[in-house]
């Protein structure tokens, strides 16, 4: 019987640099007894990748749940063979997975980012597989998820590891959670849609750690629907469909010179390169009413807002921004990941009070700017926000009184 803790067969294959470190034969899921992964078969072999495309649905994520024992307790996964390096991965006990999970397969779940723990530091987050693998002390522990929120591309990362999620930029929780993954710089890697929530400056960034692992003999299962990131990353794709794959070769065969009607019909349908930033075939958005000018709906008035970081010293991220938007009209907000955008809408929703200027919705004609309140906002009437040096002073339900 093979142990699960064979870490150096790992490092052997990697070195080896031809054999699998991955076999999957026949792998079918069921959830309640509906099967959505039927019967799929591949391998991954150290220093490739590998990108599983296909539309929404087609049981991509499940496939990489899979592979790292998360399924959960209702689902039904059986296989002629699924094996990391000679340890059987079907009959893992929860506890042997404890032990494969960070450190044999580093994994970026897709929708992971809302999933970390709000209420822990991000240095913590970052260094939770290594604590669970009892590497170091806890303070150097602190120091290497630091280290690793830098080679990440983190700015600012003795800040950042002791600020909370929710104070980070979505591509910069993105990063954390790859900081993560990599921290034991496990043989292994699964990213599920990696780059989908991150803007291109970011995203670049992102897949040259992904390739610089590859380089280091990392193996990478990559599932994007992207396929510019898949053509720069990707050795072979599986294309899946209802799942099954209905296609799989070397990368550029699939890409280019697709054998299967349905991967040509996906590539004509999915973002590349070539269709980034061009309309979709047909009118994307339908205006239905002309846009009113007479009537602004929402009004901004250099808006700003400073947040205090765990180190004392104030930063603005957002700074004297003023729009207005009108009836039947679109306002598109547009800049890099942490450039302030959400920060900006959740001040236009009153969810976050401004550190200054105001924010009037004159949807309602009559009424005055007034100040946030819960009820307000919930009835949709006119609210404003002027809270300079007023902490105590809050939006949301907590300013029901
Ligand atoms: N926990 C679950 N319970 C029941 N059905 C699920 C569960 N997770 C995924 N599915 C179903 O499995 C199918 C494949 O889903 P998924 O792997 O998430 O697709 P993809 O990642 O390719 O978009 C879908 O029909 C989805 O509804
Ligand atoms: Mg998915």
């Amino acid at each position: 019987m093979t142990t699960v803790d064979t870490r150096l067969e790992d490092r052997v294959d990697r070195r080896a640099g031809t054999a699998s470190l991955l076999h999957v034969e026949n792998l079918r899921v069921a959830f309640a007894g509906t099967e959505v992964v039927k019967g799929i078969s591949f391998t991954a072999r150290p220093g490739g990748c590998l990108a599983i495309v296909g539309e929404s649905g087609s049981g991509k994520s499940v496939t990489a749940r899979t592979l790292v024992g998360l399924t959960g307790a209702r689902s039904r996964v059986t296989a002629d063979r699924l094996d990391l390096a000679g340890t059987d991965l079907l009959h893992t006990s929860e506890r042997a997975w404890r032990r494969v999970r960070g450190s044999r397969i580093g994994f970026i779940l897709q929708d992971a980012l809302v999933s970390l723990d709000q209420l822990r530091r991000v240095g913590d987050e970052v260094a939770e597989p290594l604590r669970l693998h009892g590497w170091g002390t806890r303070r150097t522990r602190a120091a290497k998820a630091v280290e690793l929120l830098r080679s990440v591309g983190v700015p600012e990362p003795e800040v950042k590891a002791l600020q909370r999620p929710y104070e980070l930029s979505g591509g910069l929780r993105q990063r954390a959670l790859i900081a993560s993954a990599i921290a034991l710089d496990p043989p292994l890697l699964i990213a599920d849609e990696p780059t989908t929530a991150l803007d291109v400056t970011v995203q670049a960034q992102v897949l040259d750690l992904l390739a610089a692992a590859k380089e280091r003999g990392t193996s990478i299962i990559l599932i994007s629907h992207d396929l510019s990131v898949v053509a720069r990353m990707a050795d072979e794709v599986a294309v899946m469909r209802d799942g099954e794959i209905v296609e799989h070769g070397p990368a550029r065969q699939v890409l280019y010179e697709p054998r299967h009607e349905y991967t040509r019909l996906l590539l004509d349908a999915i973002p590349s390169e070539h269709t980034r930033g061009s309309r979709l075939t047909g009118p994307a958005v339908r205006v239905r009413r002309p846009v009113d000018r007479d009537r602004p709906v929402l009004q901004a008035h250099n808006l700003a807002k400073v947040f205090r970081g765990p180190d004392k010293v104030d930063r603005t991220v957002v700074n004297d921004v003023s729009f207005e938007l009108f009836g039947g009209e679109t306002l598109g907000i547009v800049g890099e990941s942490g450039s302030g955008k959400t920060t900006l809408a959740r001040m236009a929703l009153a969810i976050l009070p401004a550190t200054e200027g105001r924010c009037c919705c004159t949807a309602h004609p009559g009424r005055r700017c007034l100040p946030p309140s819960a009820d307000r906002y919930a009835s949709r009437s006119a609210w404003s926000t002027r809270t300079r040096s007023a902490p105590s002073t809050r939006a949301g339900p907590s300013a029901r009184s």
